[in-house]
Formats: structure tokens, sequence, C-alpha cells
């Protein structure tokens, strides 16, 4: 079994797709660990983005100001025991960015093709100098098509809700709402018009609906020895 990354890092990055809720980033993490890799998480990217505009008050709706908000804007994502920082013009957002209701607004903001165009150049970056495990919607297909490893990570509508409704507990949500917030995003992210999520002809599909976190890691791992 891989334990150590040292022969890997310099030749391969792993891109990690699926929908909300899959457990992507629990795992990207752990298998980034694993392999002592970098550990990506895009959708703390669109996240970040998402708190900022909302917080200056900038709709989706007006995709020309967001883009001109986003040019002056910096995102860094910093390694950290939790998994990672997420710094927006040098503040740590970290704390907010998981919030209801930047989740409920994020697919909006994440449509928005300018906006895209610099998270994937950014994420493109990110992953030249190999040794990443990049977690996202468009991973495999858009940002890295070329990445060594590609799984498509997918778990039930019913099992992501409650895998999400076990983490927020104390947020007063119901797991019915919570299932069809999820429904929703999938649909926002499966139909959009720029970069919808949907699994690479050469991803492997990996459903975890039955599966615990461990055993998908291992699996992961596998394919990385082959
Ligand atoms: O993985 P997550 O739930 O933190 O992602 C938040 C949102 O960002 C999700 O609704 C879709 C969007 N996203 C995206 O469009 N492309 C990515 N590469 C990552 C996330």
């Amino acid at each position: 079994m891989v334990t150590q990354g040292t022969g890997y890092r310099d030749r391969m990055n792993i891109a990690i797709d699926g929908p909300a809720g899959a457990g992507k980033s629990t795992v990207a993490r752990m298998v980034a660990n694993r392999l002592q890799f970098i550990y990506v998480d895009t959708g703390a990217m669109y996240r970040a983005v998402t708190w900022y505009m909302l917080n200056q008050g900038v709709s989706s709706e007006s995709p020309e100001l967001v883009l001109q908000l986003a040019q002056n804007m910096t995102i860094e994502l910093k390694p950290h025991e939790q998994g990672q920082m997420v710094l927006v013009n040098g503040e740590d957002v970290t704390p907010f960015i998981r919030s209801h209701q930047v989740s409920a607004a994020v697919s909006q903001y994440a449509r928005i093709e300018g906006l895209r165009t610099k998270l994937v150049r950014l994420q493109q970056e990110m992953a030249l100098g190999k040794g990443v495990v990049m977690d996202g919607r468009d991973i495999g297909t858009t940002v890295l098509p070329d990445a060594e490893v590609k799984i498509f990570m997918t778990a039930t509508v019913k099992e992501r809700a409650l895998r999400r409704f076990n983490e927020l507990r104390d947020e007063g949500i119901t797991l019915e709402q919570l299932e069809r917030d999820i429904a929703q995003r999938d649909r926002l992210d499966q139909e959009r018009e720029v970069s919808p999520l949907r699994c690479a002809e050469d991803a492997i599909v990996l459903d975890t609906t039955h599966m615990d976190i461990n055993q998908v890691v291992d699996a992961i791992l596998s394919y990385c020895e082959t």
C-alpha cells in the first residue's frame, strides 16, 4: 500500500470530482496527506468569492460588477491542520465560507464565465509542479484534463444529505431541507453552460454510498499505484 509520497509527487496530479456532499474534500485531504501531496479545494475558492461578493452586496445577477470586483481580489490557499485556510485579500475567511448562506448562493456565482476563467487559471498554476490532489466539479474535464488519476465520487442524494446533516447539526436545518438544497445544487451544477459537473470519460467512478472514508481513500491510493 502507498503511504509515502516521495516517488509519486513529481509525476502525478490527482483530480477528484463529484457532486456536493459526496465527501470529496475529506477524502482528497486524506489522500494528499498519505502521499504528501498538496491539497487544493477548488470549491473553497468559489465559496470565498461568493462570501466576498455577498459581503460587498454584489449580486450574482450583475456579472459585470462581480468580474470587476474579482479583478482586484486575491485568493490564497494555505495548508492548515484542519485542511486548508482560505484568504481573500489577505484576510482569513475560512470560518465563513461554509455557512448556509454561502452554500445557498455559491452555484449562482460559479456560473459566471469570466469568474471561472480566472479561478481555473489560478488552479492550473497551482498544479504545474505536480504532486497536487485537487477536488471540485470540473477538474478532470477542464482544469486538469491531463491529470494522471481522475476520480468521480458520487453517493445518493439521501446519503449526501445525511452526511451534511451530521456535520451541521447545530445550524437548525432539517434533513428534508438539506435534501432539497443538495438536489437543487446538483441541478444547477449539472445544467450550467460553462464547465458543468460531468464525469470525464477517463475517470474512475466511485459510488461511496455504502463505503466508509477509509475504504474510499484506500481505493484511490490503489489507483495511484497502477
Ligand atoms: O465542493 P463545494 O460544495 O465546496 O463547492 C461549492 C460550490 O462551488 C458548488 O456548488 C459548485 C462550485 N464549484 C464549481 O463550480 N467548480 C469547482 N471546481 C468547485 C466548486
